[in-house]
């Protein structure tokens, strides 16, 4: 039977035909993935931390090492009152929450039925879990409220050491203080840092899947799409979707991908992103009470700093971290007389807008000022920015 596209390219699903095994280098040599997890779960006693920037694969990994009937996945945002963790966790294996339980017990000569109410406790859970080899998989811990991370952190700890398995994820700098942090947890941790995706692996991703839809398709045109994925995986799946749609693959037999169809794609992909907003905020900068701000002349008008610092970030080609040096190069390619702003003038501005999205919801911070740098921390919000009508 054939294929669909949809089947193919899943950008908010499990990838079943388009997954790529990717090896880690962050200990210095190199292993796989699967592998290092594998190997984590194995370890008992031990609570296995993955940390990862968002969209970078970790729900994918852990659903393709532990087999969906041993997988028990709970979110951190289930946990709002931190009283009834572990009946939430039972609740999801499928355990019920309180019931009775009948016992044949010996009265001096008679035997009789006794009959008792129970309600689901930690104990149970653990024995559940253990009984039949499950795993818990605490997705997003870093939604969890700041006071039960901790609470639920040292259940953990009592509970691998009674060989519960458990799986942590959370996003780099948000939960690693009651994980990674916690002297309770020191050496008993199995820590895996999930990495942005390199060029070749995001090349992958559209490999595998145009062949197994049967079309064939040119190694610049892969390059280009990964190019523009921008380490993320969700964004390759999602272009290379587009792609599909726009020719019509599912009805027609494709015998090329026209390299024409790509920015309509990249465009057409970027109706799945609202980002409008982040990029109005930035363009306006901090309140100028009044006064008039300094203007640049560019090829068609006048632009302020911060509309030219958002233009600068969006260019050819695309970067997910860039210099002072680099960004005063590409600002000062845009301003076609008069005067241009100084290293200082964009540090400041920077700074300023860095203040603005601190404050603001997670949706809002999509890049770090660091070391004069400016780095990208959402690839989505960079891809809007180049492709996005805003
Ligand atoms: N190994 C992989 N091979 C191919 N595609 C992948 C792979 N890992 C992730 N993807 C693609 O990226 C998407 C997002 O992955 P996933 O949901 O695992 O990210 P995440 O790190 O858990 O994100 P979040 O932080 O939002 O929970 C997947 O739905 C899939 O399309
Ligand atoms: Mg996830």
């Amino acid at each position: 039977m054939k294929l669909l596209a949809e089947n193919v390219f899943r950008p908010a699903a499990f990838p079943e035909h388009t997954y790529v095994s990717r090896k880690s280098t962050d200990i210095g040599i190199e292993i796989n993935y699967e592998l290092r997890l594998r190997q984590a779960l194995k370890i008992s006693g031990c609570l296995t931390s993955i940390v990862g920037p968002s969209k970078m694969g970790k729900s994918v990994l852990c659903e393709r090492v532990v087999d969906f009937e041993h997988l028990v996945e709970v979110s951190g945002a289930d946990f709002t009152n931190y009283l009834d963790f572990w009946q939430i966790i039972g609740a999801k294996a499928g355990l019920p929450l309180s019931g009775q339980f009948s016992q044949e017990q010996q009265f001096g000569e008679e035997r009789q039925q006794k009959t008792e109410n129970f309600m689901l406790h930690k104990d149970r859970v653990i024995a559940y879990f253990k009984e039949h080899n499950k795993v818990l998989v605490l997705d997003d811990f870093h939604s969890a409220p700041e006071d039960s991370q901790l609470y639920i952190a040292q259940q953990l700890k009592d509970a691998i050491r009674r060989d519960f398995k458990a799986i942590v994820i959370s996003l780099p700098h948000r939960a690693d203080d009651a994980i990674r942090k916690n002297a309770d947890l020191q050496g008993r941790l199995s820590l895996i840092n999930i990495q942005p995706w390199q060029l070749q692996e995001l090349e992958e991703i559209a490999r595998l899947g145009f062949e197994k839809l049967g079309i064939p398709i040119d190694e610049v045109l892969i390059e280009r799409i990964a190019v523009e994925s921008l380490t993320s995986p969700q964004l390759m799946q999602y272009i290379c979707l587009s792609i599909c749609t726009l020719l019509d693959a599912d009805e027609k037999e494709l015998k090329k991908i026209p390299e024409q169809v790509l920015e309509t794609a990249f465009k057409f992909t970027t109706m799945n992103f609202e980002y409008r907003d982040v990029v109005k905020v930035l363009k306006d900068g901090p309140s100028t009470r009044g006064r008039e701000r300094k203007q640049f002349q560019v090829k068609d008008g006048h632009v302020d700093l911060y509309t030219l610092i958002i233009q600068a970030i969006a260019i050819d080609p695309p970067l997910m971290g860039m210099t002072i040096d680099e960004l005063k190069q590409r600002i000062d390619s845009f301003i076609t007389a008069g005067p241009k702003p100084d290293k200082k003038a964009i540090r400041d501005a920077i700074a300023k807008l860095q203040l603005i999205i601190d404050e603001r919801e997670n949706i809002y911070k999509v890049f770090e000022w660091k070391d004069q740098t400016l780095y990208i921390l959402d690839p989505i919000f960079l891809f809007y920015l180049r492709w996005g009508s805003h």
